[in-house]
């Protein structure tokens, strides 16, 4: 059996799955679904879910992985349930489609980095020829997987640890800076308010199943990531409190990116629901105003570090099939990790060329009732994240509640919190896994699969 890693410290685990969790999905997708989903009403929906639905299987998942100290797959196993290993099995497919298309779009952040640093702020206008240019993002996006499948390889402790430790702060104080500077410009105020003030008229199912997967999505939920990294944590760690610190840093980081971003895109007179390209299109613009000097620093600067915030998330996506890999087929570590690596990344291909380079892929097919085509990687999200991502979450409430039991939960909860027994947060747990989980999400998974593949909306 291959030797697994650990955690070195309470802080390395915290930082490595906040470092997970934090990443495009908060600086990128999240002002982006914010801005398609009518502003506050979205930030509010997705508040209520990650407290309501995401905390409890966060808890869930670090318990599995501490208790059974095994990959999603294997996880299952080890815990007697064979016939539930189909749920790990998902989450390790799962990444690898996430993986190959999150990949892109972490070469797109590295490529900025690269442009704003050779002084090209006008990139922000030539976005949607950048990202069809397949020689230059193809390059950057093999750049990403490799360093990805460079700190994979290393291992938990050395790479992954010491990456996320050091970084994360860095980014918190660049996007504070920037927040301040975007409230001196004019119409920062449209933006504040168009974040904050909900409009609840803008609810629509739409937006309730966007903002219920993008929870999962950014705190990287229902594919057994967070089994896998809890695999690697020592049983003197206590489980609740680094849920709720991950928690935290998740909602905590994607609240100030929109807070930042929002002034920006009312004062350039952006549409705030113009999709993927928002960051894109808005920030170089906005580095450009600081001056050439200072732009390319602070610019620079921040595309380097949302690089290095996709990193650690990369990284934890790629773990997950790797240690998948590594324990149930019993293959070294490196060459694991290169191998999946080469998979995924060549999965991502067809990703790749449909932001225009490819028509085929470009407008690959349309779902049943709708003539509306979808891009190839549009097609790969809708599955992995929009779907995959809360079925998860919804059958590992299911397993634990019903299939392993509470009992189980609960002893391994109280492994390192003596607090927890008899506490607000067990009671929560229970009731959330019990039935607030398998009845919502399970509705929201049917209700989301007929909305978005059928066109058959019952709301
Ligand atoms: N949470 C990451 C983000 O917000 O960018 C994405 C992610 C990483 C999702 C790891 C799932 C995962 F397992």
């Amino acid at each position: 059996m291959a030797k697994r890693g650990n955690f070195s410290s309470k802080i390395g685990f915290v930082a490595a799955a906040a470092g997970s969790a934090v990443g495009l999905g908060n600086i990128w997708k999240f002002p982006f679904e914010v801005g398609k989903g009518g502003g506050a009403a979205f930030l509010v929906m997705y508040l209520i879910f990650c407290f309501i639905f995401c905390f409890p299987v966060l808890v869930t998942e670090l318990a599995i992985g501490r208790k059974t100290g095994k990959n999603p797959d294997g996880a299952f196993k080890s815990l007697g349930f064979r016939n539930w290993s189909f749920v790990g099995k998902l989450g390790v497919i799962t990444g690898v489609l996430i993986l190959s298309f999150y990949n892109v779009v972490a070469g797109w952040a590295f490529g900025y980095f690269v442009e704003i640093v050779c002084g090209n702020f006008e990139i922000g206008g030539q976005f949607t020829d950048f990202i069809k240019d397949v020689v230059k993002v193809g390059g950057y996006g093999l750049i990403f997987m490799a360093a990805t499948a460079l700190i994979v390889s290393r291992g938990v402790s050395s790479g992954i640890e010491r990456a996320a430790k050091i970084l994360m702060p860095v980014l918190i104080i660049i996007i504070v800076s920037l927040i301040v500077y975007s409230l001196t410009l004019p119409n920062a105020m449209k933006g504040i308010e168009f974040y904050l003030i909900p409009n609840f008229s803008a609810i629509t199912p739409e937006v309730v199943y966007t903002a219920l997967s993008h929870a999962f999505f950014s705190l990287s939920l229902g594919m057994g990531a967070l089994i896998t990294y809890g695999s690697y944590v020592s049983k003197s760690e206590n489980l609740i409190t680094s849920a709720a610190l991950i928690t935290l840093a998740d909602i905590g980081i994607a609240f100030i990116a929109g807070l930042m971003m929002f002034p920006f895109v009312f004062s350039q007179g952006i549409a705030p629901d113009g999709g993927a390209g928002l960051i894109f299109i808005t920030l170089p613009g906005v580095f450009e105003s600081l001056g050439s000097v200072t732009g390319v620093i602070v610019g620079g600067l921040f595309f380097l570090l949302l690089s290095f915030a996709a990193l650690t998330s990369t990284v934890s996506l790629l773990e997950v099939p790797v240690s998948y890999t590594v324990d149930e087929h019993n293959i070294p570590r490196k060459k694991a990790t290169w191998l999946v690596a080469l998979v995924i990344y060549i999965i991502g291909i067809p990703s790749l060329l449909s932001n225009g380079a490819s028509g085929f892929f470009s407008s690959f097919i349309s779902y049943f009732g709708s003539d509306a085509p979808k891009s190839f990687m549009t097609v790969v999200e809708d599955f992995s994240i929009n779907t995959f991502l809360p079925l998860g979450g919804l059958l590992m409430s299911i397993f634990v509640a019903y299939v392993w039991k509470k009992e189980n939960l609960n002893k391994e909860l109280e492994t390192g919190a003596p607090n927890f027994k008899g506490s607000f947060v067990e009671k929560y747990i229970d009731v959330a896994i019990r039935y607030i989980c398998p009845i919502f999400l399970g509705a929201l998974f049917i209700l989301t699969v007929l909305e978005k593949f059928f066109s058959v909306s019952i709301f």
